[in-house]
């Protein structure tokens, strides 16, 4: 994962601020990229894989506190964040709309969504129809993952001020995910 992704987060995470509100952290695979002391707010609504996040924050001196809810519906006050992280999620979570509009209502103005996702191939192209043949079984095997989310519109569409979007191929020749998207978006 880190040679996949290590260069596009460590771009980016280093300025980020000393309280970060992170969406579906998972096993907490940015923790190792955050400065240490950095204070976590983790939307993690998978029970299972708490206590390994709280190893990982631990291992990397992250001052972490778990919510097991859904980033659909965050429990946060509106206009509070001043960075939003999610990685690898929007491909997962119900409603990636929904989690976007919660993640612009708790942001203040300003405030950065900071984003790394797979995408949908091109329409039409060879690897956006392996996608859409593949996705029941890649759904089943990987927790609800959708290939063929037009991620990029759905963050464009949002509703936020500004944003950075720069667009990769992972070096993986068919890997069926290998479309992504990296950046941030402004509140
Ligand atoms: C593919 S993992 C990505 C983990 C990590 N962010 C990474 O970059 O490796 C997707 C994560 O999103 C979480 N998730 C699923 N649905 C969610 C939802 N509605 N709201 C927040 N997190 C969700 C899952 O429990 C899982 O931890």
């Amino acid at each position: 994962m880190d040679r996949i992704y290590g260069r596009h987060k460590r771009s980016i995470y280093r300025s980020l601020p000393e309280t970060v509100v992170e969406i579906g952290p998972g096993a907490g695979a940015n923790f190792r990229y955050y400065k240490p002391g950095t204070r976590v707010i983790a939307i993690e609504p998978n029970t299972a894989i708490h206590a390994r996040l709280t190893a990982k924050a631990r291992r990397c001196r992250i001052d972490l506190n778990i919510k097991s809810i859904r980033g659909e519906q965050i429990d946060l006050p509106d206009n509070t964040a001043n960075a939003v992280v999610g990685t690898l999620v929007l491909c997962t979570v119900q409603s990636p709309e929904q989690v976007l509009s919660e993640i612009r209502r708790i942001l203040k103005p300003g405030g950065r969504y900071i984003f790394l996702e797979h995408v949908a191939a091109i329409s039409g192209t060879r690897r956006r129809g392996f996608q859409e043949r593949l996705l029941p079984v890649w759904r089943w095997l990987f927790e609800g993952c959708h290939l063929n989310r037009n991620t990029h519109q759905t963050i464009i569409n949002a509703g936020f001020t500004d944003v950075d979007m720069n667009c990769f191929m992972i070096k993986m020749k068919w890997a069926p995910f290998s479309p992504h998207i990296f950046g941030y978006a402004r509140n």
